[in-house]
């Protein structure tokens, strides 16, 4: 039986798997490693992770959620991703103080301050002379959150931590020092202190991007102490079920098998467009026009960012992966260089752990298909 539930008004399937794997690990592990949930774009990652944290850790008073998603910030410098984490206790922001249960008193770098911490948003509040301390930057931010999971621990809470988009922290320096540090890699120095030294947080971290889950998989000592977890698209029993649920007929579901796949964001703007389109809907000319655009996609993609031989390359990529689905990951600089690009536009991902390339999404290889067909 599929589970079909509403979140936030729109219709929310399965994921019965990915929650228990997840709810298990919160639930009975103790936090001994960083967690990364990757996997294509738009396959539902960001929907499955405020699921569980709304309709399931928000509810269970032992633990502390505190989750960003990079995403919605404009992250230009180090004092923009301090903003996210910490507000300073003002006048303005004094009422919303009032409204904030839990106070905890911290010590760092010497200095004593109080931290608030709300229930709903992700801000830290804490005392004016910490923030400035944090802004002029002696105290250190991590060492600042690090004595805040302490203090929650004790309080019998148990922190997650809980980051979506991560790498949008890349090329971020921590500024003002003589040795340029990276943002990203004091952050994950610190997470992964929380998790496998320190054991005092759960952290999980999402990204849609793979080419940075595959350059923490192959070449960092983060590898080590991570486990990498795939969110894919829907598979194919799970969409047939919820489309025969929505009053497709069998053969209008494998045609919709064959142009969206299992892409959770293709197949609710497939339902969004039949419902305004009512008796007037296409579907077969909906799917086709959807191919059309992924097909526009990729040859705005070939002109805007290959060159002549990059482009051959990637033609012949193409046709492989039309003809397969996939092709294997090569270690050879014109193919590496040629995937990376078509990977950060969304078009082709990386599957770090089974070196193989496939398309984002399924519309992406009929895109593909037609791109080749008019490329003749
Ligand atoms: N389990 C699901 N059931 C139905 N629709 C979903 C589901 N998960 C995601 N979606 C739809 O797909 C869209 C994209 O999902 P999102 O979580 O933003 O993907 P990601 O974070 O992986 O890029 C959402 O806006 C939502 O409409
Ligand atoms: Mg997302």
């Amino acid at each position: 039986m599929l589970r079909r539930i509403e979140f936030r008004g729109v219709p929310y399937v399965d994921r019965e798997k990915e929650e228990k794997f997840l709810l298990h690990k919160l639930y009975n592990e103790e936090p001994t490693g960083l967690l990364f949930i990757y996997g294509p774009k738009s396959s539902g990652k960001t929907t499955f992770i405020e699921y569980i944290v709304e309709e399931k850790l928000k509810k269970e008073q032992r633990f502390y959620v505190n989750y960003v998603n990079f995403r919605r910030y404009a992250i230009v410098n180090y004092d923009s991703f301090l903003n996210i984490y910490f507000k300073p206790i003002t006048e303005d922001t004094k009422g919303m103080l009032a409204k904030i249960k839990d106070t905890l008193k911290v010590v760092v770098s010497g200095l004593k301050g109080e931290v608030s911490i709300p229930e709903k948003g992700i801000s830290y509040m804490v005392s004016f002379d910490l923030y400035k301390a944090l802004q002029e930057k002696n105290v250190d931010p991590f060492d600042l959150m690090y004595d805040v999971m302490e203090r929650l621990r004790e309080k019998g809470k148990i922190p997650v931590l809980i980051i979506d988009e991560v790498q949008e922290l890349r090329d971020i320096y921590m500024n003002g020092e003589v040795r340029q540090r990276y943002l990203l890699t004091e952050f994950f120095k610190f997470l992964v202190g929380l998790t496998k030294e320190t054991h005092l947080a759960h952290v999980i971290i999402c990204t849609s991007s793979s080419i940075f889950i595959d350059e923490i998989y192959n070449h960092s000592n983060l590898a080590k102490t991570s486990e990498f977890y795939l969110f894919d698209h829907l598979n194919r029993e799970t969409t047939r079920q919820w489309l025969l649920e929505e009053k497709f007929r069998e053969k209008e579901v494998e045609l919709i098998w064959e142009y969206l796949g299992g892409c959770p964001f293709d197949l609710q703007r497939l339902l969004s467009s039949r419902r305004a389109y009512g008796e007037e809907f296409d579907l077969k000319e909906y799917l086709v026009g959807q191919a059309e655009e992924a097909r526009g996609k990729i040859k705005l993609f070939a002109i805007d960012e290959l060159d002549e031989e990059e482009d051959g390359k990637f033609t012949s990529i193409l046709k492989e992966m039309v003809k397969k689905g996939y092709v294997e990951n090569r270690k050879d600089k014109l193919f590496n260089c040629v995937v990376k690009k078509a990977v950060n536009r969304d078009i082709l991902f990386l599957l770090a752990h089974k070196d193989k390339v496939v398309f984002n999404s399924q519309i992406m290889r009929k895109g593909a298909e037609l791109y080749l067909k008019n490329s003749l």
